[in-house]
């Protein structure tokens, strides 16, 4: 078992945050009073029931929303603005369909005006990262969801971000495509050491790749509860299933069912 944290290396702070919408009729409290400090090297999973403020929370860090009262900090400077340090990743992949695979991946480096032999090299270091290597010339209508996925990751990933935030990314996938997806995740992350906060529905999802699982309350969304777990350091290759059976494993993932459950 390896364990990439350094004590006090953190990247982003959130201290006690607090968001709330103006909708049509009301005030929605989406967020209230949210303390989180993620460390470098991190792969943070938040789960918790719909509707509880977990987009919001990753909408802060990305820089989408401000909090109303609060603040949240990258580096010790507050997140006024989305920036290239933080690379976002949806449920429905973001490409340009009129652009190629190599010039969608090509988009970042080539805003910020990198060298053009630098951005080549980069693109295909990252194509190849997520297996899509004989894919350069295709459009992302000819690949399939996974891909797609891959490829955004890809995106992402050539900006070197100092934190990957993904909101339910493989949500509309298939099960097996899924789990190749989780497989996929993993060992980038164990490549590249970066820090990861992901958001999902899945609590088997969460258990296998989080070091830190986020439990939110139902709306206004508060971390109910937070677990430290190793799983993800013992899962590699096709040991899954005798993971998944330990007894240590069922009544963690039971501990959370309950919490969640209980919010309904
Ligand atoms: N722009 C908005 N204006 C008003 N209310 C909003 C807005 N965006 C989100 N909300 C409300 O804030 C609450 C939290 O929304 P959020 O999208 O963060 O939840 P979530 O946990 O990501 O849900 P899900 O699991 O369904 O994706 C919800 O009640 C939602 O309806
Ligand atoms: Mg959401």
């Amino acid at each position: 078992m390896s364990n990439y944290l350094r004590e006090e290396e953190v990247v982003v702070s959130i201290k006690d945050a607090s968001l709330v919408y103006q909708g049509d009729k009301a005030e929605v409290v989406a967020l209230q009073n949210v303390n989180l400090d993620i460390q470098k090297g991190e792969f943070i999973c938040v789960l918790g029931p719909s509707g509880c403020g977990k987009s919001t929370l990753l909408n802060i860090i990305a820089g989408f929303h401000k909090p109303t009262s609060g603040v949240a900090m990258i580096d010790d400077q507050p997140i006024t603005k989305p920036d290239w340090d933080r690379g976002v990743v949806f449920q429905t992949p973001t490409l340009y369909p009129w652009l190629n695979i190599y010039d969608n991946v090509a988009f970042g480096p080539k805003m910020r005006k990198q060298q053009k032999e630098q951005v080549k090299e980069d693109v295909e270091k990252y194509l190849e990262l997520v297996q899509l290597e004989k894919f350069h010339k295709s459009k992302p209508y000819e690949l399939s969801g996974g891909m797609r996925q891959r490829a955004s990751l890809a995106r992402v990933l050539i900006n070197e971000p100092k934190m990957i935030l993904m909101d339910e990314p493989f949500g509309a996938l298939d099960a097996l495509t899924r789990i190749n997806m989780q497989k996929l995740i993993r060992d980038i992350w164990n490549m590249t050491q970066n820090t990861i906060f992901l958001i999902t529905h899945d609590v088997d999802e969460a258990l296998a790749l989080a070091t830190r699982v986020i439990v939110m309350t139902s709306r206004p969304g508060k971390i109910a509860k937070e677990f430290h777990t190793e799983f993800t350091y013992d899962i590699n290759g096709t040991n899954q299933e005798s993971v998944t059976y330990s007894p240590e494993y069922t009544e963690l993932r039971e501990e959370i069912l309950n919490i969640i459950n209980a919010q309904h």
